[in-house]
């Protein structure tokens, strides 16, 4: 048995931010942030009313119709974000409560490992379904970046390259041979792992940084003080308490790994690139895309690429794709797609679906 999606949804909020807007707050223009990544504008969700949860349950409400199940039927839901609501509980609780589906007591899990969070989130489905644990799993994406950037021109290397949206999949069980979800599979490294990092508020209390000899001030009180750790006056003062990003490191790491781990997905199941119907590469940077895909030989109808609209929105982006990739006629019955992603921790992976 395998299992497959059986219904797929995305939402992006309708604030549209185009890149000469962001060039008003910051030292950045169109013509860099395009020349560089591709990306023309992205969408910002409506603060105090939008979330990665509210987000993210408009796509499940999507997902789980053209899956043909009402959001009662889920029996488990796994939510990826690196910007959820709260930092606890996760957002997979706060998705059952805004689905209202609560008095079913269905387990969540949330998944943090940012880029390649949907497809981790998707492979724990796929095993969840093969061990016949369950029979409807919702694997929800969604970002609400716009709440935690730096927007001045310190933040600017990494601020122009986010955006918001939400994207979901019911995942059930297939008993068509050949079809559904044919091989994941899930990479990390943490050696890099503040090279694409959102350190604080966090527990570390400095650790990392001392350990790895980093010269780091955090503005910490005297070591016998408790509190006044998690989160430092010196930390907002200074701009820590945003995300950073050795971006040419990334860009290196992720067009060597793209290619290897799709390659990967392609060996378990036996086929090879040419196999491949559709690419649904995480939308980080569109000159990485263009990198896989020469590296891969693929053409451009094999590719889909949205990043020009939405920016990268991390978990969200994958399902996002995949979803408009298909209400495009672009992803059909028997098609081979493969979703593939590289992000923060290092962490990447690959899927690869017979549809
Ligand atoms: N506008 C104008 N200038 C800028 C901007 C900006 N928005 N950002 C940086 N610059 C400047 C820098 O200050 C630097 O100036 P200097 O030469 O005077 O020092 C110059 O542009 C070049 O900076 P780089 O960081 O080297 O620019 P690069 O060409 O590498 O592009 C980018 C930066 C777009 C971030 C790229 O490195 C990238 O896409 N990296 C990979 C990102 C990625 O894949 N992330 C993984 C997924 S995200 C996740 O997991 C959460």
């Amino acid at each position: 048995m395998n299992s497959k999606i059986a219904g797929i949804g995305y939402y992006v909020p309708e604030r549209v931010v185009t890149n000469d807007e962001l060039a008003q707050l910051m030292d950045t223009s169109d013509e860099w942030i395009q020349e560089r990544t591709g990306i023309q504008e992205r969408r910002y969700g409506k603060k105090h009313e939008e979330t990665p949860t509210t987000m993210g349950a408009i796509a499940s409400r999507i997902a789980c119709e053209r899956a043909g199940i009402s959001p009662e039927d889920v029996d488990f839901i796994i939510f990826a974000t690196l910007s959820p609501d709260y930092y606890f509980p996760g957002c997979g609780v706060l998705l059952q409560r805004e689905l209202g589906i609560t008095h079913k007591e269905a387990g969540a899990l949330d998944v943090r490992n940012q880029c390649s969070g949907f497809v981790y989130a998707l492979s724990i489905a796929d095993k969840f379904i093969k061990s016949g644990a369950y029979k409807n799993v919702l694997v929800v994406g969604s970002e609400m970046h716009s709440m935690g950037l730096d927007f001045s021109t310190r933040g600017r290397n990494v601020t122009v390259i986010f955006g918001d949206g939400a994207g979901a999949v019911v995942v059930q069980p297939t008993d068509e041979p050949g079809k559904g979800i044919l091989s994941t599979k899930l990479h990390a490294d943490g050696t890099y792992a503040e090279k694409l990092a959102f350190v604080n508020p966090g527990s570390h209390g400095g650790y990392h940084s001392q350990k790895m000899g980093e010269d780091t001030d955090f503005g910490y009180p005297s070591p016998d003080t408790y509190g006044e750790i998690f989160i430092t006056q010196h930390m907002i003062d200074n701009g820590q308490q945003y995300p950073n990003m050795e971006g040419q490191f990334v860009f290196k790491m992720a067009v060597q790994k793209f290619p290897e781990v799709i390659h990967e997905a392609l060996a378990e199941a036996g086929l090879q690139v040419s196999d491949i119907n559709m690419l649904i590469p995480h939308q980080a940077n569109l000159r990485i895309s263009q990198f896989v895909q020469r590296t891969l030989k693929l053409s451009d109808d094999q590719v889909w690429n949205n990043i020009q609209k939405y920016g990268n929105t991390t978990a969200a982006s994958v399902p996002i794709a995949l979803c408009e990739a298909w209400e495009a006629g672009k992803v059909k019955d028997g098609d081979l797609v493969c979703l593939a992603a590289f992000g923060s921790g290092f962490t990447w992976a690959s899927a690869l679906i017979r549809w």
